[in-house]
């Protein structure tokens, strides 16, 4: 039987909250519905994050109230507080990510939290998830290498999993923020963690600084890992990882899996036009 792996689109939030030019909301909206169009089959539309942090996300109400959703796609919206969680609600989010880091100083940088501070946030968000039947994706920054700190320690990851999985999160997405994952890194902390957990539990977010993701994702599939999560276009970065390049491309991703023999149920045709259509936006 054809395994199937599970894209995750987040090149609406991490492949634009970057760029300093405003995308218009018209043309994210766009984008986006071009996505909905090739079946990507959960795409993360924006994040509800402080506008003086994050500008380009600052039309998130608007670009969730003006795209078409269809039902068999998982629309969701990144949330660093109740704040955020409250908004994404309103605006029809059934699945939200949080975030948190495996670098101290990442988490400070990047939300102005501890990593204790970080997690804290997320406890107060649950009771309000469990309410409005919220699934919750848990995002762990910096699980190789953090922009600040360098190489991190592999129980940093693991006491972010325990407490993820201890606030009751749906899944855990890994995040190689600047692009230093190495196949061999990759491999040591997936045997580590897989030793304790099961693989349809993570997922892997590379950002593709030096051309290694494609090879990361690789050992991820080999390894039992399921959920990837890529941007169409490959554009975008983090604003608070500096010399972060964008996600690995959907286009990269689908191709990677359609030759290992997965099924991604993404119109790959109609992704290239998604892809070049943000590329066209973002570098002119
Ligand atoms: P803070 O300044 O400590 O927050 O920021 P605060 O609670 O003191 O509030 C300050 C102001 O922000 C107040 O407004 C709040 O109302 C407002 P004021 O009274 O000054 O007018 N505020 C908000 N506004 C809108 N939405 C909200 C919200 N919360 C507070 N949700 C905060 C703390 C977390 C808000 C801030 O640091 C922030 O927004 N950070 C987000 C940074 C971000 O989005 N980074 C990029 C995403 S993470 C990423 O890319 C990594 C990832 O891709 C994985 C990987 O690659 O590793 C996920
Ligand atoms: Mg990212």
């Amino acid at each position: 039987m054809i395994q199937k792996v599970h894209i995750v689109e987040v090149g609406p939030r991490d492949g634009l909250q970057s760029i300093s030019e405003e995308v218009s909301t018209v043309n994210k909206v766009k984008y986006i519905d071009m996505l909905t169009n090739a079946i990507c089959p959960e795409i993360e539309v924006a994040s509800f994050v402080s506008p003086k942090w994050v500008p380009q996300m600052a039309d998130a109400k608007e670009v969730s109230s003006l795209i078409t959703r269809k039902d068999q796609i998982i629309y969701s919206a990144l949330v660093p507080n109740v704040k955020g969680l409250e908004n994404a609600i309103k605006c029809g989010y059934h699945s939200v990510a949080v975030l948190t880091a495996a670098s101290e100083s990442f988490s400070l940088k990047n939300t102005n939290s501890s990593i204790e501070e970080s997690i804290k946030r997320i406890e107060e968000m649950i009771p309000y998830c469990k309410e409005n039947k919220i699934r919750i994706r848990g995002y762990i920054s910096t699980c190789w290498v953090c922009p600040y700190e360098g190489n991190i320690g592999i129980e940093a990851v693991i006491k972010a999993i325990q407490d993820l999985i201890d606030l009751g999160v749906d899944e855990i997405s890994l995040g190689d923020t600047i692009g230093k994952a190495t196949p061999e890194g990759v491999e040591y902390l997936l045997e580590i963690i897989l030793d304790s957990w099961p693989p349809e539990l993570f997922a892997l977010h590379m950002h593709d600084t030096y051309n290694m993701a494609a090879e990361n994702i690789v050992v991820g599939l080999g390894m039992g890992l399921r959920i990837i999560d890529s941007s169409a276009g490959g554009v975008g970065g983090c604003p608070y990882a500096p010399g972060a390049a964008g996600n690995v491309s959907t286009e990269t991703v689908a191709r990677i899996c359609m030759e290992q023999g997965f099924e991604t149920g993404i119109d790959v045709e109609k992704l290239k036009l998604a892809g070049n259509y943000i590329q066209s936006i973002t570098q002119s």
